[in-house]
């Protein structure tokens, strides 16, 4: 079905809201409980349609889930490491690259047992060589389009040998599912990034016993023993910071606007929004900090700010704000002189081309914005107009296209808008309910 929203340009947004749970915190809740012997408690876990695939999954692997419903915490047993059954089904991954990548990681390593996953249109698409490869080395056996780099993909379970493995990109669900097989594997399995990505899952495997340690300039090397079994834990998850992200920037740039997001997670390998924030100069105080579960946690008041700066992003900070470049685009749009942002051809395999697809839709309500190989160039000082755009199946820029047209002189329509429910189903009623 094709949902078409429409958003009025021209007013402000006042009030206090809590976003949902952390996507990427949500799936490895599931996964690592799953791979745990005893019961995991799961609180704020997010309800969307992303997670909600992982936890399909897992059940078709025989782990039990009990029905997810919104707001409610629930708790499973874990299967143990290699206790996962054979599927007489397909596992249907929908649009979740995360959950292919980590489940390629947990089944490359079930001795004997085989398991085939696919995934929506744009998953098939979706770069899975980064994973089968690495995991090939371990000693894994993956069949699929492209010499196994595209799903539909078969996994045959194997017994794996830990590695050495250098990752050609800066990947969190690249590490994750080396890391995954490596608590299988025999010996021990050492994974290089070359700039460090979120470490959600380091986090939480040591949380649940795992033997993993941390090494190297600024943490870009994890190195995990197997050896320990993981023991089910109490897993508090905090609000995503990348759906906070997009209340972060409008409150910023649309005038009169205050708004206080509460609980949310503050993670340092997730706040690369808060240093670009700061360039730009943003008017935002981070309140009421506590470490929950391992994980940073604070609220953040933002306020409209002036005359904001341009900014450009480069280098080593994009895994840190890898999901935030489309509403940092729109950012772009309002500060005053040019922006850039380079070393971001990681936005062409997500869930579309996100520098081709942000180009496209921003110029329809006026952007001036060139695309570059591995980034985008972007005029600040826009004057939007109202216009007609499409997430184009996108949850991300679904989002950003909502906040670009706040700044739109009249009312837009935003075509194929629930691709949000993805990562953000309640995304429309908080705008709803901070609109004024
Ligand atoms: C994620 C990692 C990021 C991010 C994605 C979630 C994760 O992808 O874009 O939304 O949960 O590990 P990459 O690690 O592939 O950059």
């Amino acid at each position: 079905m094709n949902h078409i929203r429409t958003v009025n340009g021209g007013g402000n947004l006042q009030g206090e809201l809590k976003v949902p749970g952390d996507k990427s915190i949500s799936h490895r809740s599931l996964i690592i409980g799953s791979m745990a012997q005893g019961e995991t408690f799961i609180k704020g876990f997010l309800h969307s349609e992303d997670p909600l695939s992982t936890a399909d999954c897992l059940r078709k692997l025989g782990v039990n889930i009990p029905e997810i419903k919104e707001n409610e915490s629930f708790s499973f047993k874990g299967l143990g490491l290699d206790g996962f059954n054979e599927p007489k089904e397909i596992l249907n991954c929908g649009n979740s690259g995360t959950t292919m990548r980590l489940l390629m990681g947990l089944l490359a390593g079930q001795e004997g047992k085989n398991f085939v996953l696919t995934g929506d249109t744009s998953l098939r698409e979706r770069p899975m060589g980064r994973v089968s490869k690495p995991l090939s080395m371990m000693g894994a056996t993956f069949l699929g389009r492209e010499n196994g780099k595209k799903a539909p993909i078969s996994i045959g379970g194997s017994q794996l040998k830990g590695c050495v493995i250098g990752t050609p990109v800066a990947s969190a669900q690249v590490k994750s599912a080396i890391l995954l097989a490596g608590l299988n594997a025999s010996g021990t399995t050492s994974v290089i990034e070359p700039a460090s990505s979120r470490d959600h899952t380091e986090r939480m495997l040591k949380a649940f016993g795992a033997d993993i340690n941390i090494r190297g300039e600024f943490g870009r090397n994890v190195v995990i023993k197997p050896g320990k079994t993981l023991i089910g834990q109490k897993i508090l998850i905090p609000g995503d910071i990348s759906s906070a992200a997009f209340w972060m920037i409008a409150a910023s740039i649309v005038p009169n606007s205050e708004v206080l997001i509460k609980d949310i997670g503050l993670n340092p390998t997730r706040t690369g929004i808060l240093n670009v924030m700061d360039l730009m100069g943003c008017n935002y105080e981070i309140v009421e900090k506590s470490i929950v579960a391992g994980e940073l946690i604070g609220s953040i008041n933002v306020k409209t700010a002036n005359n904001l700066r341009p900014f450009s992003i480069a280098g080593d900070i994009l895994p840190k704000l890898i999901d935030e470049i489309p509403i940092l685009t729109v950012a772009a749009c309002f500060c005053q002189g040019v922006s850039e942002i380079k070393d971001a051809k990681e936005l062409r395999v997500k869930e579309t081309d996100r520098l081709k697809v942000m180009a496209r839709q921003l110029r329809k309500f006026g952007a001036k914005i060139s695309e570059k190989e591995d980034g985008l160039i972007i005029n600040g000082e826009s004057k939007f107009n109202s216009a007609e755009v499409d997430s184009e199946t996108d949850h991300r820029v679904s989002m950003s296209l909502a906040i670009a047209s706040l700044l739109a002189k009249g009312s837009s329509r935003i075509f194929r808008a629930d691709a949000s429910n993805v990562s953000y189903p309640t995304f429309w009623e908080d705008l709803e309910k901070l609109i004024n």
